[in-house]
């Protein structure tokens, strides 16, 4: 017997739930697949509609989604057979780019076309799940065209189906950084870009190959851009061909951000310098129409370093927790140079980009979980370090991490802050969680800590 909680699992689950072919995980109780046990409206494959008809047009196939991408980039540190994929409902591997021809992907060359075909394998021994993803901060640049008329549409669904063919995939993810909105310089946008996103997905979802696997879109904390490129009002007719959206709630502060801040912040209702949170996002997503429990809330496994002077981070009077660590300053200033992140944060020099423009030399300062362990900031165990300065702020529910000799601060996530974001995912009654990216836990003790709160047991029958 199977056990959420300590509540037997037959109680609580739909019948259809143990017809799932692709699931070695047990949902969590308030999942949406739990709630559609006593709701009216549910279809036999646990999809569920919201009140006023909207939600999906189409089979849903997740009941809940414990999902990550996987960067194909850094396979050298983190071979697939790494992946903990007893622990995910699905895996997506990153990326396959946009290219000016809607007839072709780029990135897919003999290195990544054969490490894809090694993820998808794995992926199917373990009954979990995989997905391509589309596009990328750098990948976008020509979604803009490829759905950009008739013509191309329907050439860019050809390439798609074929995409699922060739590498058996259970579903496609679209990363589109940002229809209608500025991304990175080199994106062509315009004004159409949703409204023709949203047709090239009603005919894709209408082709056979793609009626019952999984489509996902990674989006901002906002609701797609209108052609005016303010956020819709209305996005329930996404809803009704996307299996669900991830929200990339994360580098909502880095060091583009006036002082420091959360990256991943839970809430920020609480917060004067609010800019963008879980619970802002899922209510600007639900207002437009968009189902709770078609939402998966994105989550970062990794944090950004800011360079902070130490009178700035510990304040006139530094005070020593019981455990020796230093309380540390709300949103201090930082100074102009960007620290290197961990061992994999590799010197940009300066050069141009793809379509010509100047980048500046530098580096990301990007610190995976393990990374800040590396780094000396926590212990293995994940906790802060002695000697290091740390604060758990309360209103993002997001730890802060500094070391006083190189004066570096860094805004992360632990165990504590994942926990919170389960926890909210289950009361908000959102649909799971997407971890950017499965390389970058430690010892999984983010994706144990999320997983755990929203009450999601293992099965390994
Ligand atoms: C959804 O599932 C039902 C029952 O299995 C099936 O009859 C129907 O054709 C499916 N719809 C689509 C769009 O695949
Ligand atoms: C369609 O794709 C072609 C490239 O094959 C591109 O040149 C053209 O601008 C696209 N059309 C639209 C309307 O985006
Ligand atoms: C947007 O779509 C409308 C209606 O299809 C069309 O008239 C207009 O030219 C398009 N605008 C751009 C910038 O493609
Ligand atoms: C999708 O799956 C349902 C249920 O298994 C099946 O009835 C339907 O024919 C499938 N649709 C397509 C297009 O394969
Ligand atoms: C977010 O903050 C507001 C204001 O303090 C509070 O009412 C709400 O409960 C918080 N939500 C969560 C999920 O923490
Ligand atoms: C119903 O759908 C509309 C969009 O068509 C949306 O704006 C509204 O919030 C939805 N209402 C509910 C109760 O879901």
């Amino acid at each position: 017997m199977l056990y959420i909680g300590h509540i037997p699992i037959l109680l609580l689950l739909p019948l259809s739930a143990w017809a799932a072919p692709m699931c070695s995980l047990r949902p969590p109780p308030s999942s949406a697949a739990a709630a559609s046990a006593s709701t009216p409206t549910s279809n036999p494959t646990g999809g569920v509609s919201n009140n006023n008809g909207s939600g999906p047009t189409f089979n849903r196939t997740d009941d809940f989604v414990a999902t990550t991408w996987y960067a194909g980039w850094h396979a050298q540190y983190f071979p697939p057979e790494k992946l903990s994929w007893e622990k995910y409902t699905s895996a997506t591997y990153a990326f396959a780019t946009t290219t000016e021809d809607p007839g072709a992907v780029g990135n897919l060359d003999a290195e990544n076309d054969a490490l894809l075909r090694r993820f998808v394998s794995l992926a199917h021994q373990n009954n979990v799940k995989a997905l391509l993803t589309i596009g990328g901060w750098t990948g976008s640049a020509f979604f803009s065209l490829n759905v950009g008329s008739d013509a191309n549409r329907t050439t860019f669904v050809q390439t798609m189906v074929k995409l699922v063919n060739e590498y058996q995939l259970d579903g496609l993810d679209f990363d589109w950084e940002y229809p209608g909105k500025a991304g990175d310089d080199c994106n062509i946008i315009s004004p159409n870009d949703s409204a023709n996103f949203l047709t090239f997905l009603q005919q894709l979802r209408k082709t056979p190959e793609l009626a019952n696997r999984t489509i996902s879109a990674a989006t901002s904390v906002l609701p797609f851009a209108g052609p005016d490129g303010n956020p819709m009002s209305d996005v329930s007719e996404f809803a009704a061909v996307l299996d669900h959206v991830a929200i990339m709630n994360y580098d909502v502060w880095g060091s583009w951000s006036k002082t420091v801040g959360p990256n991943a912040p839970l809430n920020d209702s609480c917060d004067p310098n609010g800019q963008g949170s879980a619970v802002s996002a899922v209510k600007a997503w639900t207002d437009a129409g968009f189902p709770a429990n078609q939402l998966v809330l994105g989550v970062a496994a990794y944090g950004h370093s800011f360079q902070v002077d130490s009178s700035a981070a510990l304040g006139a009077s530094s005070v020593k927790a019981a455990d020796g660590t230093l309380t540390l300053q709300a949103n201090p200033s930082f100074a102009a140079t960007q620290p290197k992140g961990d061992s994999w944060d590799a010197f940009s020099p300066a050069g141009v980009s793809s379509c010509g423009k100047p980048t500046p030399a530098g580096f990301s300062g990007v610190f995976n979980f393990w990374g800040l362990t590396e780094g000396g900031f926590l212990d293995v165990a994940g906790n802060p370090a002695a000697g290091m300065g740390y604060r758990f702020d309360e209103c993002s529910q997001t730890p802060y991490v500094y070391n006083p000799s190189t004066q570096v601060m860094v805004s992360f996530d632990n165990a504590q802050s994942f926990a919170a974001k389960g926890q909210f995912i289950n009361e908000a009654g959102l649909l799971g969680f997407a971890m950017w990216e499965a390389a970058g836990d430690s010892n999984d003790i983010l994706l144990d800590a999320i997983s755990g709160a929203m009450g999601i047991e293992q099965s390994r029958s």
